[in-house]
């Protein structure tokens, strides 16, 4: 089989090692790709975003399989595409990705569901976004509706804040057009965990409850990052509460999308606070995590080609999904500067040392030849560890990231401290 990965990050890396094991898979192909997926297929000189390029590619090529990484090219509509190509893909298509790219979408659909998720109200326009944080319960979360890299969501102890945020995000328009509404919500108090599922639009199937580690720094401190580090299974999601939210979340929000008369397939990624009342939803993502593919994936005993394919086909009930019994951590290294200004350039030296049965290296921001890549974006790159407990997975995952070394590079020492 013919397949086409889109994406540049450890995410798309770690799908094509996935895939790459399968015997039934012959050509591999990254759009645009990193020096790590070079090792593994062919990169191909395309944004990720770049329809056009990528919808005439696919045409000429007729790929078996197209899995879309990222969010940007699901909410562009790049599955639908390929669909008009008659074409199979993975993820939503535009309509249904709108569960990543529309919050207040998503609000109004869980609200339809009777989901429970933070009490919210959303504006359109800031006049009276600004009314409403006069007497509206503090702490307040003020979030863009779009898609903002992670960074529109603004947590606001007192009223002035709150407004600021609607300033920034409605008026100054600092995340652009995901600012042409906003939604304001209750602060929510507890733990947080991200439950991974796939869905071929009727039936699910559940990957590991991941933690993930959004600080720069050790002990959750300094700004956001697209992620750290991740590991799973968190126990902080057992057995019994992942079937009450499959109960109280997954399967209500497959039902809204049928009554809506949109067909959701691909990853439904829950970012879930576990709060005094019980289980409440933060957010979803319309496709796998960024660094949690590099746990999960690894922790799979399926093949990944006959989830995905089944996902595509509307067959997963025929599935017999099982993950390892293990454990699995993922380590990310990532350039001086990041999350603000990441420097690039620099050689990375040590990768040859990296990657035995229990020990995993995925690149993410790297360029170059793939036997000398040099450093190429923020997150450079990320070392998984796996074993049968959550410590052996740690020492598989910092082993590797001792024996790799670029200039300043940063990362954690702390990943999986709550579990630990
Ligand atoms: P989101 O993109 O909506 O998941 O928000 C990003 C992060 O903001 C989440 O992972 C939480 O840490 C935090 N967050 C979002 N909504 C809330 C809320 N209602 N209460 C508390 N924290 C929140
Ligand atoms: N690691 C967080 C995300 O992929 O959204």
């Amino acid at each position: 089989m013919k397949i086409l990965i889109v994406g540049n990050g450890g995410r798309e890396h770690a799908i094509g090692w996935s895939l790459q094991k399968d015997s039934r898979v012959s050509e591999l192909y990254f759009a645009p790709g990193n020096a790590g997926t070079a090792r593994i297929g062919t990169n191909l000189d395309m944004a990720a975003t770049d329809l056009d390029s990528i919808a005439a590619w696919a045409e000429a090529e007729q790929p078996d399989l197209t899995v879309v990484g990222p969010e940007a090219p699901l909410c562009l509509g790049l599955v639908d595409r390929l669909y008009e190509l008659g074409l199979k893909a993975f993820g939503p298509d535009k309509q249904a990705a709108q569960l990543e790219g529309s919050k207040v979408f998503t609000k109004n659909l869980m609200n339809l569901a009777k989901i429970p998720t933070a009490e919210s109200a959303a504006f359109t326009d800031a006049k009276p976004a600004l009314e409403y944080v006069v007497t509206a319960e503090l702490p307040l979360v003020v979030k863009a509706d779009g898609l903002a890299a992670g960074k529109g969501v603004l947590i606001c102890q007192t009223r002035e804040e709150a407004a600021q945020a609607i300033h920034l995000i409605m008026q100054d328009r600092q995340f652009g057009d995901a600012g042409h509404q906003v939604l304001i919500e209750e602060f929510l108090d507890g733990q947080e965990a991200s439950i991974h599922a796939v869905t071929d639009g009727t039936d699910l199937v559940f990957f590991s409850p991941s933690q993930d580690h959004k600080r720069i720094f050790d002990g959750d401190q300094g700004p956001n990052t697209g992620g750290m580090g991740a590991y799973a299974p968190a126990p902080a999601v057992d057995a019994e509460l992942l079937e009450s939210v499959t109960e109280s979340v997954f399967k209500p929000l497959l039902a809204a999308f049928r009554e809506k008369g949109i067909r959701y397939q691909g990853v439904l990624y829950g970012g879930l606070m576990l709060t005094a009342q019980g289980p409440k939803v933060l957010e979803f993502n319309a496709r796998f995590g960024d660094p949690e593919t590099q746990v999960l994936l690894p922790l799979l005993e399926t093949p990944l080609l006959d989830i995905l394919l089944a996902t595509v086909n509307g067959a997963l009930s025929s599935i017999d999904f099982k993950v390892k019994p293990q454990s699995a951590m993922t380590v990310v290294m990532a350039s001086p500067g990041y999350p603000d200004q990441p420097r690039t350039g620099d050689i990375i030296s040590g990768l040859d040392k990296v990657e035995s049965e229990d020990q995993f290296l995925f690149h993410a921001g790297t360029s170059g030849s793939p036997d000398a890549p040099v450093t190429a974006g923020g997150r450079v790159l990320a070392v998984t560890g796996i074993g049968p407990t959550l410590h052996d997975a740690r020492g598989q995952a910092y082993a590797g990231i001792g024996k790799i070394s670029f200039p300043d590079a940063q990362y954690r020492k702390d990943i999986g401290h709550r579990a630990l």
